[in-house]
């Protein structure tokens, strides 16, 4: 297993697959975003949206690998307001199904953190459905839930969700 950050080439070549994890995320049920219907192609065009600034360099894909294959993917974005120069969003926290609790998620988030600190990034902020298996996994790892917000985003079925506050100084 290799998790590393995408050069923007690589995240190029690498939409089709990123676009399939993405789906496979939200055809499961998983809050990132997203309603149902929800295509591989519907998926690609959501990564072929973030090029330039994965170009830019604001926003830097991370992926894991199973041999060739990408398995994972988190995304770490770089605040853009000039006044939170400290601050990164985790984002698009993805493991396809078939390859969830072996220890994938959190090898990507250990990656994310590396970058974020070379950066000089000393916050990490995001949101999470709540009461999902991801508010279980973050919890795990050390991140905060500051409270949470009710009816704020719609599951892909459409159900009115919950989300959670969650940060970590590093
Ligand atoms: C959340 C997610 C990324 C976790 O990835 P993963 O590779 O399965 O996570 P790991 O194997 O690294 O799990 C690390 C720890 O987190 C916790 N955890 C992970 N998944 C969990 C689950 N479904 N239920 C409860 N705890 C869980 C466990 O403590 C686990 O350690 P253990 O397996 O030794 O018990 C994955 O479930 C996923 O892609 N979900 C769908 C997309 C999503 O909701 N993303 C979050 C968007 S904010």
């Amino acid at each position: 297993m290799l998790v590393r950050a995408l050069t923007p080439d690589e995240f190029r070549a690498s939409i089709p697959r990123l676009g399939h994890i993405l789906a496979d995320a939200v055809n499961g049920g998983a809050g990132v975003s997203f309603m149902l219907p929800f295509t591989d192609a519907d998926g690609a065009r959501y990564w072929t949206d973030q090029t330039q600034n994965v170009d830019g360099g604001s926003k830097i894909v991370f992926a894991a690998f199973d041999g060739a294959d990408i398995i994972g993917t988190v995304t770490l974005d770089k605040a853009w307001p000039p006044n939170q120069p400290h601050r990164g969003d985790i984002a698009k926290m993805l493991v396809l199904s078939s390859h969830r609790r072996r220890g994938v998620g959190k090898l990507l988030l250990d990656a994310l953190e590396a970058k974020a600190r070379e950066m000089r990034l000393s916050l990490l902020t995001f949101d999470t459905v709540s009461d999902s298996p991801a508010e279980s996994f973050y919890r795990g790892l050390g991140f905060t839930c500051i409270g949470r917000i009710p009816d704020y985003a719609l599951s892909p079925s459409g159900k009115p969700d919950a989300t959670s506050i969650f940060y970590k100084k590093l």
